[in-house]
């Protein structure tokens, strides 16, 4: 597990433990995926059954300067997964995103969609999920959104952090998704990893929201007196472009004959009793 100090990392060790797998979870100081040796290595050292890319550079908004540094870490670096996990003979499970479209879509968009990423993060991402298919046969690249879970950072701490600063947060209302908690993606994923066939899988939390109504339904929880108020994008210009509808249609996964995962409420109501949600790390 590559990536386990992340917020789906960490989980994914966690859950993959309780149903009694033996994890090896690795942080980027000890296994920097940029390192195409010391994965290597590791794949050597530990002789896994598989191999989870939980590791990626996620901020979205610095990526737009920052573009070589995310690009070497979520295209190159995934490449190199992938190939130390071909060279090895076992499977590479890809953690990949929405933001690999570009959101024109109206309804939920199933795996065999065409991306076309509006964002330097989207664009590194998506050329991951290029390298992974090149270079490992056996490869389960898995598309996610919007994910909320242990630590953060995410978009509820955020939230519930500035609850408790001011009065009134203003959120955008006009971008459409599917909040995913880690803790169900985290089950989801490893069943996935075990019984599906090689290939690009959509998982997310069932439903569609705004960040205005995830952000309404994070007050309501937590019984914040704060006003959210609704604005659009066009009022809250970020350096990097965010598709207005991302909403991922779990097909693959549904076709295999699983349960659609949770209702995203369910998510953020299960993350939000969690003991540990709101601390730092
Ligand atoms: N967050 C979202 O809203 C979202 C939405 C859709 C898809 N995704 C995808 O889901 C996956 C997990 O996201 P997340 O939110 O759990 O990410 P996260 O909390 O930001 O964790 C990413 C982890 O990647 C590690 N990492 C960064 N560069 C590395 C490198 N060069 N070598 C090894 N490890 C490195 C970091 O390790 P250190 O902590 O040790 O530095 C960090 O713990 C990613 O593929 C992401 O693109 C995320």
């Amino acid at each position: 597990m590559l990536g386990a100090r992340g917020q789906l990392g960490g989980d994914l060790v966690e859950t993959g433990t309780e149903h009694g797998h033996e994890m090896v979870g690795l942080t980027q100081a000890e296994c920097d995926i940029r390192d195409g040796a010391a994965v290597k290595r590791w794949i050597d050292a530990t002789r896994p059954d598989a191999v989870v890319n939980a590791a990626a550079w996620t901020r979205v908004d610095a990526a737009e300067e920052h573009e070589a540094e995310a690009e070497a870490v979520n295209a190159t670096g995934a490449g190199l997964v992938a190939a130390a996990c071909a060279a090895a003979g076992i499977r590479c499970c890809h953690v990949s995103t929405d933001y690999v479209f570009d959101g024109t879509a109206t309804s939920p968009i199933p795996e065999d969609a065409a991306p076309a990423p509006r964002s330097a993060y989207g664009r590194t991402k998506l050329h991951g999920e290029v390298a992974v298919r090149e270079r490992c046969r056996d490869h389960q690249i898995v598309r996610t959104s919007w994910l909320y879970g242990r630590q953060g950072p995410n978009f509820v701490l955020t939230m519930l952090r500035l609850a408790a600063e001011r009065p009134q947060v203003r959120v955008v209302a006009d971008q459409h998704g599917a909040p995913t908690w880690t803790g169900h993606l985290a089950p989801a994923l490893l069943r996935l990893l075990e019984a599906g066939p090689p290939g690009t899988y959509h998982l997310s939390n069932a439903g569609v929201t705004t960040w205005y109504d995830l952000a309404v339904a994070t007050m309501g929880a937590r019984r914040l007196q704060v006003e959210v108020v609704p604005i659009t994008t066009a009022e809250y210009p970020t350096p990097a472009v965010r598709p207005a509808y991302s909403v991922l249609d779990n097909r693959a996964w549904r076709d295999l004959g699983e349960r659609p995962l949770p209702a995203w409420e369910d998510g953020l109501r299960a993350y939000l009793a969690r003991p540990d949600d709101g601390r730092p790390a």
